[in-house]
């Protein structure tokens, strides 16, 4: 079963922004996966949208096979959110909050405390319990957001850029925490900026730009993709290709070569391996982007 089933969702706001401009999306149950762009990408409207805070111009969208337009209130149930900005009580208890949560779900007060401090003690904020919510770090506060959102054991969790604002040390804890929540059969859906957060926790991303998804891949072909570089060669006479075809070689035209490069392999190998293999070498450059440029000009 998906997770998640997005199908030509548009988003034209009020405006004239056209926000989402007719995207698919499959989440698989269990998978940790990233919507990655751009300020203004569309990010956060695509996962308002699967929230029920913002209404999509036209496209569907299921939630473990709940239509978000018939079966709301099913949908709503299994999913927890994470927002962008934090908007709980600033003056409530750490505990209080969590807890009222619990009841906008129709949990009991018993339950409600039980599930609560269970969540708390998970986000290390257990101690905190009887803070007042203003008083904690920008960090703490971000793991109480997400307390909140697990307060009624939902099957998917999405989070809308949980590391924003994040210090580092903070941010590998929250990395560590996620990994574990998702190990135990959440699946989680997040949204970021960071491409070092994707290659740390997530198995699939799709990358948006202006409102439409460039390209979805596995993070471990993603990463593939930016730890290679790709070089032009300009040879006199081209040359069978047997002897290089670990650089996996693509010809261009008669006097031009492409080739992938790893990044722990040296250019000078390369050009050694050419020459032995008959090759007239009149010029090698990188290709005009860097891979790893490219992929974040995706962005
Ligand atoms: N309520 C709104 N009314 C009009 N336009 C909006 C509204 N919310 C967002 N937009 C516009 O829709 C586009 C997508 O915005 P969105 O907030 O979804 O991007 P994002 O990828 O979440 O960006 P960020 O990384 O800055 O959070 C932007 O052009 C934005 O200005
Ligand atoms: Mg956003």
């Amino acid at each position: 079963m998906n997770a998640i089933e997005i199908n030509n969702l548009v988003k034209i706001y009020k405006t004239g922004t056209r926000a989402v401009k007719g995207v698919n999306l499959t989440v698989a149950k269990g998978d940790f996966f990233a919507l990655l762009g751009a300020n203004g990408a569309g990010k956060t409207t695509i996962i308002s949208i699967l929230i029920g805070l913002v209404n999509k111009t036209s496209g569907s969208v299921k939630i473990f096979n709940y239509d978000i337009d018939r079966q709301f209130d099913q949908a709503k149930r299994i999913m927890g959110v994470v927002p962008q900005e934090f908007n709980f009580h600033m003056f409530e208890k750490v505990q209080d909050i969590v807890a009222t949560q619990a009841g906008f779900y129709g949990i009991d007060r018993v339950t409600a405390l039980t599930n609560s401090e269970e969540v708390l003690k998970k986000v290390g904020l257990w101690e905190k319990r009887s803070s007042i919510a203003r008083t904690l770090s920008g960090g703490l506060k971000r793991r109480l957001m997400i307390a909140r959102a697990l307060v009624h054991k939902p099957e998917i969790l999405i989070l809308d850029e949980p590391t924003a604002g994040v210090d580092v040390q903070l941010r590998f804890g929250m990395w560590d925490y996620l990994r574990e929540l998702n190990a135990g059969g959440v699946t989680i859906l997040l949204t970021t900026h960071y491409l070092e957060e994707v290659q740390q926790m997530c198995r699939h991303a799709a990358i948006l730009k202006e409102g439409e998804i460039v390209r979805l891949d596995s993070v471990k072909n993603l990463n593939k993709l930016i730890q290679q570089e790709t070089y032009v060669i300009t040879v006199r006479n081209m040359q069978p290709l047997d002897g290089i075809q670990s650089y996996a070689p693509v010809v261009i035209d008669e006097h031009t070569l492409e080739v992938n490069l790893n990044r722990d392999e040296q250019l000078n190998d390369l050009l050694i391996k050419l020459i032995q293999n008959g090759f007239a070498v009149t010029d090698v450059h990188p290709k005009e982007h860097r891979l790893e440029r490219l992929f974040l000009s995706l962005l």
